[in-house]
């Protein structure tokens, strides 16, 4: 089986639902290796040992710069030897220390339709803008911020009295499908843009 390794600073549920894919499965081309949080009491860990996949903790506050934090990482990444990460909620920016070690091999998921309102407070600048739907992406990780090849989409529409809390809640049920169909794409090697 390809080895999955998954990044994470808060509660999980993405990686949750990729890892429950893959345990459930005989047959998933992926089984998880390690999930890691730069954050040391994140309520994913638990889940994690929960699922008996080993966890790691790197705190980023430990590192002066970026870069040595990316490092770091590195390191503790090469000890679990994975064919894919997969950052599911991890709320780092990675510099090039750790994008061009692992290029080609890393997942992200975002809360928007990509390209549109890459960052932070996705759901509030949607509402913001008046769009009349959103959704999540999957995408390859590259240099830039939320940027890299799409993989996948799926969309929700925003209803008038949408607060970013309602919008989040509904986008997060697509998020929990899209994300373990386009790992399963991913690692059999499907070309195209998953559509949900
Ligand atoms: C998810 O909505 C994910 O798309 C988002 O954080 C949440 C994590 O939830 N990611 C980003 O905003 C990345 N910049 P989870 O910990 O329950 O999976």
């Amino acid at each position: 089986k390809k080895r999955v390794a998954i990044l994470i600073s808060g509660g999980g549920s993405n990686m949750v639902t990729l890892a429950q894919d893959m345990l459930g499965d005989p047959m998933h081309p992926g089984a998880p290796v390690l999930v890691l949080s730069n954050i040391a009491d994140a309520g994913g860990l638990a889940k994690a040992r929960d699922l008996g996949i080993p966890t790691a903790v790197l705190d980023h506050k430990a590192y002066d710069t970026r870069e040595d934090f990316d490092a770091a990482l590195n390191d503790t990444l090469r000890h679990a030897a994975p064919d894919v990460i997969c950052l599911a909620g991890f709320m780092r920016i990675l510099t090039p220390v750790f994008v061009d070690a692992w290029e080609g091999r890393v997942l992200n998921i975002h809360p928007s339709l990509l390209p549109k309102y890459k960052g932070l407070n996705t759901h509030a600048r949607a509402i913001e803008a008046g769009d009349n739907e959103a959704g999540c992406s999957v995408h390859k990780v590259t240099a830039g911020l939320d940027d890299g090849p799409l993989l996948g989409q799926a969309s929700v529409p925003i209803r008038a009295d949408d607060t970013p809390d309602s919008l989040a809640k509904r986008v997060l049920v697509q998020e929990h499908q899209l994300y373990p169909a386009v790992l399963r794409h991913f690692l059999t090697g499907e070309p195209g843009l998953l559509r949900l």
